[in-house]
């Protein structure tokens, strides 16, 4: 157990902020309407709403509840809630340890993209973004401050480092702050900011009219029909299911151990069925409302059908980071929207990143029983040299294999094995009691049987058919390039060598607190 008093949220909507700001983040900006344009328009929006329903929810739910539940016994990360849940296997909390290494891998690609934003961000306010023009052009200012070549916007990587450096600095500044003083205040602010923002984006774009005269047929309401008309055919696709799912893990933060971090932090009696639902249903709203009506309608107008397919089938950053800049570029005070857009994300970007530093800050407090200070020192030093292999070998693929290990494969597996302690281990009656301890919503009794049969069928469904699919291809490196090969093994070593770590710290721990029951009954007999 735990050997100091955790800290707890200040207020319920603290809290609800916190966890909506985590799920908010650069996936409902970029990513989203990347997906929902190359799968089927308005028709991804089935198996999205599908798998928000019997995926998102409910494992929303299962996370605050077990969230809450690992707290009360002094537990803020999976290793020692899981144990706790379930006496009887020994190894349950090293299952638990995807719960602190997911995060682990997706924050150290995370927090270097959202430095992306804060340059870009001040390269608008500068002028110096728009000294590139054209496609080309774009795409080179952003290789170039990549480091992937050399041009004349940037002959070195410092300041891509500089920008880092900033990020790094100011998401371990809250982080430091504690729960309540870093990172609940920064939510307060963040999240009314982050909606203003990308409300005034979505009203610019949806008032633009017909940019181009010679094209008519490029306004708005086509390019709202492009982006939602439905294409009932990609229905039939798996690989449209598969996207979804994909989608609403990632954008609500959920099947990692994010949010059972975050709820652990919460009292006995404080509800999470209603918390839970309202910080996802933000999320959907900044998701679909908003993030829905900035980049592909814009890319639209601009750009016309072809035109935004393409660059959204180029990849998510290309949309974000040429697109974007490229159409303020064309309208008038484009400097000024270009860097609310880019502020826009690092807002988004922060309050995300943070929520995947503090699993394990939890992890060293509670179990390795270090102080805040030092785990944030301990944690700041692992984290920044873990994030530099991504810098330095971005071009070599070393980061997609860092979001496949954690996006791909650890969240869906860690939300398999957390839904099948939740359910059938712990029991689902006991599980159904937590959830509604202090609840201030009365959940249908529908979901009873949805958490226990229905979200762990479509979780081994998705499993299977990704397995089938992508798993194989993936893990012989079928798409890497062989020059590239060394550097994606390195990244596996990255990755499986934390895992070690994590493993170790568990063993020792558990080992720990056993001799000292044990030296403690021996000193009560003598
Ligand atoms: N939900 C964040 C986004 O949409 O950008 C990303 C994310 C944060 C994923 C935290 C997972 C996580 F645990």
């Amino acid at each position: 157990m735990a050997h100091h008093d955790r800290e707890h949220w200040g207020s319920r909507l603290g809290v609800i902020l916190a966890v909506a700001g985590s799920a908010v983040g650069l996936g409902n900006f970029l990513r989203f309407p990347a997906k929902a344009t190359l799968n089927g328009g308005g028709a991804f929006m089935i198996p999205y709403f599908v798998a928000f329903l019997l995926l998102g929810i409910p494992l929303m739910w299962v996370e605050w509840t077990l969230g809450r539940m690992g707290g009360i016994r002094g537990h803020g990360t999976a290793p020692g809630m899981f144990d706790a849940l379930d006496g009887r296997h020994r190894a349950a909390k090293y299952l638990g340890t995807i719960g602190v290494l997911g995060p682990f891998v997706i924050l150290i690609y995370y927090m270097y993209v959202e430095s992306w934003t804060l340059a870009y961000a001040f390269f608008s306010f500068t002028g110096d973004l728009f000294k590139a023009s054209g496609q080309d052009g774009m795409k080179a200012f952003l290789s170039g401050y990549q480091g992937i070549i050399d041009n004349e916007f940037f002959t070195s990587l410092t300041p891509a480092l500089l920008f880092f450096a900033l990020t790094f600095l100011a998401n371990f500044y809250f982080i430091y702050r504690g729960v309540q003083g870093g990172i609940e205040r920064l939510s307060r602010w963040a999240m009314p900011t982050l909606v203003v923002i990308a409300a005034l984006l979505a009203i610019r774009v949806l008032t633009l009219g017909t940019p181009d005269a010679n094209h008519p047929e490029l306004s708005v309401s086509n390019a709202l029909g492009f982006m939602w008309n439905p294409d009932l055919r990609s229905l039939g696709n798996a690989q449209v299911w598969l996207e979804a799912a994909g989608q609403i893990f990632f954008t609500l933060s959920v099947g990692i151990g994010v949010i059972l971090t975050y709820a652990s932090y919460l009292k006995r009696d404080d509800d999470v069925a209603l918390s839970g639902l309202t910080a996802a249903s933000t999320n959907e709203f900044c998701e679909v409302i908003l993030g829905g009506s900035i980049v592909i309608p814009a890319a639209f107008l601009f750009f016309g059908a072809m035109g935004a397919r393409e660059v959204a089938a180029s990849g998510t950053f290309n949309l974000g980071f040429v697109t974007m800049p490229l159409i303020f570029a064309k309208i008038p005070l484009g400097a000024l929207f270009s860097g609310l857009w880019f502020l826009l994300l690092f807002i988004a970007g922060i309050t995300s990143s943070v929520s995947l530093i503090q699993p394990a800050i939890s992890f060293l407090e509670d179990e390795v029983g270090m102080g805040r200070k030092k785990a944030t020192i301990v944690l700041g030093v692992v984290s920044f040299a873990a994030c530099l292999p991504g810098i330095f070998f971005l071009g070599h693929g070393f980061v997609d294999e860092l979001d496949f290990w954690g996006v791909s494969v650890f969240l869906v597996v860690f939300a398999t094995i957390e839904v099948i302690l939740f359910a059938w281990v712990y029991g689902i009656d006991r599980a159904w009691e937590d959830l509604m301890q202090g609840a201030r919503l009365r959940v249908p009794l529908v979901f009873k049987h949805v958490i226990k049969y229905v979200t762990p069928l479509y979780l081994f469904t998705l499993l299977g058919v990704w397995s089938y699919q992508q798993f194989w291809p993936m893990i012989t490196m079928k798409a890497v390039a062989i020059p590239d090969r060394p550097y994606v093994w390195g990244a596996r070593a990255l990755v499986f060598g934390m895992w070690a770590i994590i493993a170790l710290l568990v063993w020792w721990t558990w080992r720990r607190r056993r001799l000292e029951v044990s030296e403690t009954k021996e000193g009560g007999t003598t």
